[in-house]
C-alpha cells in the first residue's frame, strides 16, 4: 500500500490539471490512466479554449507554449440561408477572446510539465477501484503491469471521462442524473490544409449543420453533422468534401481541399450528475457532465472545475476549512448548467432534426437572423461562448 494526498483518476484535461497542484500548491498527487501516453496525447477532440480558461493554464505554469502557439480569436461566422454573418465576439465582450489551441497540444504540456515535476503518473492502470468514499481515508485499487496495488489518499479526484469508472462507484440513490440524447452526430476530419475562414464558421443548411474550424495556420477541422451511429466506411474522403462544399456554399468564396489525416464520428448528448462528490469523491469534467460540442464548451468546463477544486484543496490543506470543498459541486454546477443551455441552445438552432418541419426551420432562421442583426441577442451569444465569469 502506497499513500498521497489526492488519487486522480484519468489523464484527460481534467485528470491533468488536478495534477498540476503540486507545482502551485505543495500538494502531491497520484495520476492513474487506463490507456497509454500515446493514446491519450493524440486524442483528437477539443481545440477552443476560453481566454479565462487559457489565463488558467498559464496561471499554473502549462501555458508557455499556448501563448506562443494558440491563435487568438476575436469573431466567430455564423452561416444560413447563403449568407454568412460575423459575430465580433471581443467587441461584444469588453474585448475578450477565444483561443484555438488543440486539446492534444494541452494534454501533452501536461504530460511534459506532470513527469518533468517528477510526479507519478501511470499509464496503462487497470481494474481501477475507489472505495471506503464515505470514509477519511478512500482506496484506490488497481493492476500496473501485472501487479495489485493499493493507494490510500486523502480525497479522490473522479477525472476519468464520461465512461469512467468513478461516477458508476457512486452508490445508487446518491446522485441524480439529467439527459438529453440528440438523433445526430458529428463527423469530423482533420485536414491538411490552410483554412479558408480566418475565423470558425458554424452553417445552418437544409442538408445539415456543418461547421469550418482550425488546429494551426496549415491544418483545417471540419465538421457535418450526420447520424450518431453513421458507418464511417460510408464516407470515404471525395463524400465529405462533397457534404462540406455544399453546407458551407457561399457565393465569392471557396472551401480548400486537401488530404484528410483523420476522421471520425461523435455522438451528441448533454449531460448532468448532481451533487459532482460524494464523500472523498469528487467528479470533474466529462465524468460528471457532458455537453454536445456546438458550443465548445466541454474542455473548458473540465478545466474550470478543476480550478474550483484546486482552490479548495489548497485551502482545506492550509487552514483545514472544508468550506470551500462543502461548496465545490454548487459552484460547479452552476457554471455547468449555463453551459448545458447554451450548448443545447447553439445545437438546436443549428441542426436538422430528422422529424423538424417548415415550422422548425422558420423558427431556427428567425433565431439565426436576430443573433446576427440585435447587438442585444448577439451579446448574449458573445459573453456565452468566451465564457461568463460569474454565473
Ligand atoms: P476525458 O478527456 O474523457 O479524459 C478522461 C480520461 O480518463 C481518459 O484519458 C480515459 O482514458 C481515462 N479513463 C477512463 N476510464 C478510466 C478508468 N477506469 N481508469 C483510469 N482511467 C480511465 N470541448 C471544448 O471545450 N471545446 C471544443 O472545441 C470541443 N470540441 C470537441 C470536439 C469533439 C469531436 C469531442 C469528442 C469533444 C469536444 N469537446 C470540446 C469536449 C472535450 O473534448 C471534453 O469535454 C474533454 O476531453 C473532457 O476532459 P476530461 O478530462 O473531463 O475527460
Ligand atoms: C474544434 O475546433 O474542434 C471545435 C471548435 C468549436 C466547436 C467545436 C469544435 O464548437
Amino acid at each position: 500500500m502506497t499513500r498521497t494526498q489526492v488519487g486522480i483518476v484519468g489523464a484527460g484535461p481534467a485528470g491533468l490539471t488536478v495534477a498540476g497542484l503540486r507545482r502551485r500548491n505543495g500538494i502531491e498527487s497520484v495520476g492513474l490512466e487506463a490507456r497509454t501516453r500515446d493514446y491519450v496525447g493524440h486524442r483528437i477532440r477539443a481545440g477552443l479554449i476560453e481566454q479565462g480558461v487559457a489565463d488558467l493554464l498559464v496561471a499554473a505554469g502549462v501555458g508557455d507554449r499556448l501563448q506562443r502557439e494558440g491563435l487568438v480569436h476575436h469573431g466567430i461566422n455564423l452561416q444560413f440561408a447563403g449568407e454568412r454573418h460575423r459575430i465580433p465576439l471581443s467587441d461584444l465582450t469588453g474585448g475578450k477572446n477565444v483561443v484555438i489551441y488543440g486539446q492534444t497540444e494541452v494534454v501533452k504540456d501536461l504530460i511534459g510539465t506532470r513527469l518533468a515535476d517528477g510526479d507519478p503518473l501511470l499509464f496503462e492502470a487497470e481494474d481501477v477501484q475507489p472505495l471506503d468514499l464515505e470514509t477519511d481515508r478512500p482506496r484506490l485499487t488497481y493492476r500496473h503491469e501485472g501487479e495489485g496495488h493499493e493507494l490510500e489518499c486523502d480525497v479522490i479526484a473522479g477525472c476519468d471521462g464520461f465512461h469512467g469508472v468513478c461516477r458508476a462507484s457512486i452508490p445508487k440513490g446518491v446522485l441524480r442524473s439529467f439527459s438529453r440524447e440528440y438523433p445526430y452526430g458529428w463527423l469530423g476530419v482533420l485536414a491538411a490544409v490552410a483554412p479558408s475562414s480566418g475565423e470558425l464558421v458554424y452553417a445552418h443548411h437544409a442538408r445539415g449543420f456543418a461547421l469550418l474550424t482550425l488546429r494551426s495556420l496549415e491544418l483545417s477541422r471540419l465538421y457535418v453533422q450526420c447520424r450518431p451511429d453513421e458507418d464511417l466506411d460510408e464516407w470515404p474522403d471525395d463524400r465529405i468534401w462533397e457534404e462540406l462544399q455544399s453546407r458551407l456554399a457561399l457565393d465569392g468564396w471557396n472551401l480548400a481541399e486537401g488530404p484528410v489525416l483523420e476522421k471520425g464520428v461523435t455522438g451528441m448528448r448533454s449531460f448532468v450528475v448532481e451533487p459532482m462528490r460524494h464523500g472523498r469523491l469528487f467528479l470533474a469534467g466529462d465524468a460528471a457532465h457532458i455537453v454536445p460540442p456546438t458550443g465548445a464548451k466541454g474542455l473548458n468546463l473540465a478545466l474550470r472545475d478543476v480550478h474550483v477544486l484546486s482552490e479548495a484543496l489548497a485551502e482545506w490543506y492550509r487552514s483545514g476549512s472544508t468550506a470551500l470543498l462543502d461548496t465545490y459541486s454548487s459552484t460547479c454546477l452552476r457554471r455547468v448548467w449555463r453551459a448545458e443551455h447554451f450548448s443545447w441552445w447553439m445545437t438546436s438552432m443549428l441542426h436538422r432534426a430528422p422529424d423538424a418541419d417548415d415550422f422548425d426551420r422558420q423558427l431556427q432562421l428567425s433565431q439565426l437572423r436576430y443573433v446576427t442583426t440585435s447587438t442585444a441577442a448577439a451579446t448574449s451569444l458573445a459573453e456565452n461562448y468566451v465564457g461568463l465569469d460569474s454565473v
